[in-house]
């Protein structure tokens, strides 16, 4: 699995677009000449991928910063901003982590979490900002006994991109429940974020989930998986999914079912 497989679907040899969101924070933020830009998110891009072989690196997805499609992403900037703490949930190299920093967070009430060290330590060389960044980033397995670092904290917002969705349903609920315990104890602290789904939801077998296996949501199965976790934890939850299209990565290829979804689950 960890071996460079450069003829997969999920990986593009090529040169990467820069979407223009991103351009700008590796201009302006991170001093990159632009016409350095895309050699160096290539060379970066493809350390990762020796790390881990995940489609959003192999062709790229990772350059769109999805965090500001989240309706509430002004909100919860407009807070962050103001003093309220953000976790990024398996944050790979950080990009929303600088994403928020650059529309004005402060860098000490963000976090980002990841199992794979080297994603954290890419993501200061993709940014250039090891000197300067003052989010913090715990490293290690959100299913371990100190989840990932994380245990004893408490944020008033997760945001979770493409996270979920890399395990089985149990998993799943393991790792949501865990996310509601890391929330803070008061009404409208929130999960929120986006991933793929599927027309029908099904257990598939998928490269990227380390078990082999992920399962796939529709609007429903969500809304059941988010209920389950409710009565785990004994927390009320209120849940919003909107599939918002049908998803366009090379896996969806030759399967129609895949969609993408953008999701919150806040309690009450
Ligand atoms: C599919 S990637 C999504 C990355 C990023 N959120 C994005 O949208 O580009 C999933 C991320 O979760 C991290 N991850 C996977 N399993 C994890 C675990 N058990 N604990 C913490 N992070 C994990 C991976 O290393 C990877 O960076």
């Amino acid at each position: 699995m960890n071996a460079i497989s450069k003829s997969s679907a999920d990986y593009s040899p090529d040169a990467p677009e820069i979407p223009e969101l991103i351009k700008a924070i590796l201009t302006e933020y991170s001093g990159i000449p632009e016409d350095e830009i895309v050699q160096h998110v290539q060379e970066v891009r493809d350390k990762g991928w020796k790390v881990f072989q995940y489609p959003c690196l192999g062709v790229y997805s990772f350059l769109n910063l999805r965090i500001v499609d989240a309706p509430q992403y002004q909100d919860v900037l407009q807070h962050v901003k103001n003093g309220a703490t953000i976790l990024d949930l398996g944050c790979c190299f950080g990009q929303m982590i600088r994403k928020l920093v650059f529309d004005g967070a402060p860098g000490e009430n963000v976090t980002g979490s990841e199992l794979e060290p080297t994603f954290v330590d890419l993501g200061y060389e993709l940014f250039r900002d090891k000197q300067n960044l003052n989010a913090a980033f715990k490293t290690g397995d959100f299913f371990g006994a100190d989840v990932g670092g994380l245990k004893g904290m408490s944020f008033d917002y997760i945001f979770a991109a493409s996270f979920f969705h890399i395990f089985t349903w149990e998993e799943q609920v393991e790792a949501m429940s865990r996310a509601v315990g890391l929330l803070k104890q008061k009404p409208g602290s929130m999960i929120f974020g986006w991933q793929t789904g599927s027309k029908t939801p099904r257990l598939r077998p998928h490269d990227a989930a380390r078990s082999g296996e992920m399962y796939s949501h529709n609007e429903q199965s969500l809304e059941k998986l988010v209920s389950e976790v409710a009565e785990k934890t004994g927390v009320e939850l209120s849940t919003k999914v909107d599939v918002v299209g049908r998803a366009t990565s090379a896996d969806s290829q030759d399967d129609d079912e895949w969609r993408y979804m953008r999701f919150s689950i806040t309690r009450c």
